[in-house]
């Protein structure tokens, strides 16, 4: 009898993960021991002193006024709306090639999501079908447009002088969701300052990653970080007992901040030894693959490598078959997914989008490879597509 057909999923990844965590705490198992050690010492389960300790450094690390420790980067997003009083009635823009989470926020909030569609390029939200799509909602003139949401995209920061061009003729906040690109730049500045309000996640296999959700916001207004803060802790006011707004439980754990103290130390070194992977692969697959663009003054965060290719699932299957694991990052628009669709214009609406789906393939990415691993993952690809 022929033997069930494996689907990619479910092959057998040897030796080599998409991405090492297990490296990463080979080296850092000691420090991260010693933080744990301290919490359950003084066993401030939440909102202790790592949490302080970890939002001080965090403000260091962006030069934001203002780091708040949150329980994920979903929340990150959902708390930064609902600090704006964005809810009922309003538009909040978003690229349509992404992840659920900036969909799901706007409509928990009882807003809509538009989707923009991004830059072939970049795969950053697009700045002028964004002007485009804006128009289209004032002409409905049922919504009105209060929001946009960038996502960056796999690490790489989005387009935000663009971005804040568009954001204040039509008096939109634009929120940074950079739970791909915490640790990235452009010029000298870094995320956590490029837009008035920054979401990022710590979720494990992010650039900085705790071991459980977690995730922070970052904003350089006093007020704004006030009913943040106020928002992540049920609306509370300057007196707990009153309830001034409404709220969620968004902390970010005691735990988890301890872990990432630990983390956040070698963070500056595993962001350069992604950038020199990320050129190893460049180097290796530019004449094979498109490559990641390379945008001059905006530094990746590389959270993932990502290349396109007319023969993805081949390649996909291809590498599979020698150990070698990949992920599509993202097989489907935001537009396309049944729970969103209600919300689009169906296929064909945002075809940078949906041909990005269809070519998109991501690549084993972490700070703990060795030049060998990476020569065997690009000989595999250039290998398929001969
Ligand atoms: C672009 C983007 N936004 C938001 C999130 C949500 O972060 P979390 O999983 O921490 O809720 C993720 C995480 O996967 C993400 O990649």
């Amino acid at each position: 009898m022929k033997p069930p057909t494996l689907p990619v999923a479910d092959l057998p990844f040897v030796d080599l993960p998409f991405v090492d965590l297990k490296a990463q705490q080979r080296r850092l198992g000691g420090r991260i021991r010693a933080r744990i050690d301290a919490v359950l010492g003084h066993r401030q389960f939440i909102l202790g002193p790592e949490v302080t300790e970890l939002e001080a450094a965090l403000a260091r690390f962006t030069g934001a006024a203002h780091a708040i420790g949150v329980s994920s980067g979903t929340d990150a997003l959902l708390i930064a709306l609902m600090a704006e009083g964005i809810g009922a009635g309003a538009a909040v823009f978003m690229p349509a090639f992404g992840f659920a989470a900036t969909a799901e926020v706007a409509l928990a909030l009882g807003a809509e999501p538009v989707f923009v569609d991004v830059e072939p390029q970049s795969f950053n939200i697009d700045a002028q079908d964004l002007e485009r799509r804006i128009g289209a909602v004032l002409t409905a003139g049922r919504l009105t447009p209060a929001a946009v949401i960038a996502v960056d995209l796999f690490g790489l920061p989005a387009d935000y002088a663009a971005l804040d061009d568009v954001a204040r003729r039509h008096r939109l906040l634009v929120l940074a969701d950079a739970a791909q690109s915490f640790g990235g730049r452009i010029g000298e500045v870094p995320v956590g300052r490029l837009a008035p309000v920054t979401a990022t996640s710590f979720y494990p296999s992010k650039p900085l990653g705790c071991y459980g959700d977690g995730g922070a916001i970052f904003t350089g207004d006093d007020d704004r970080a006030a009913r943040m803060r106020s928002i992540r802790v049920h609306g509370q006011g300057a007196d707990p007992s009153d309830i001034v707004r409404l709220g969620v439980n968004g902390r970010l754990d005691t735990l988890q901040a301890a872990i990432l103290l630990a983390k956040l130390e070698v963070f500056a070194e595993e962001l350069a030894a992604r950038e020199a992977l990320a050129a190893l692969y460049d180097q290796g697959l530019k004449d094979v693959v498109t490559t990641p663009a390379r945008i001059p003054g905006r530094q990746c965060a590389w959270a993932v490598y990502s290349i396109l290719t007319d023969r993805r699932d081949q390649v996909r299957q291809a590498l599979a078959g020698e150990g070698i694991p990949s992920m599509t990052y993202y097989r489907r628009p935001l537009h396309l997914q049944p729970a969103f669709e209600r919300y689009g214009e169906g296929p064909g609406s945002l075809p940078i989008s949906e041909g990005l789906c269809a070519r998109i393939l991501s690549l084993p990415m972490h700070p703990y490879m060795d030049r060998d691993t990476a020569g065997r993952i690009i000989d595999a690809v250039a290998r398929a597509l001969k």
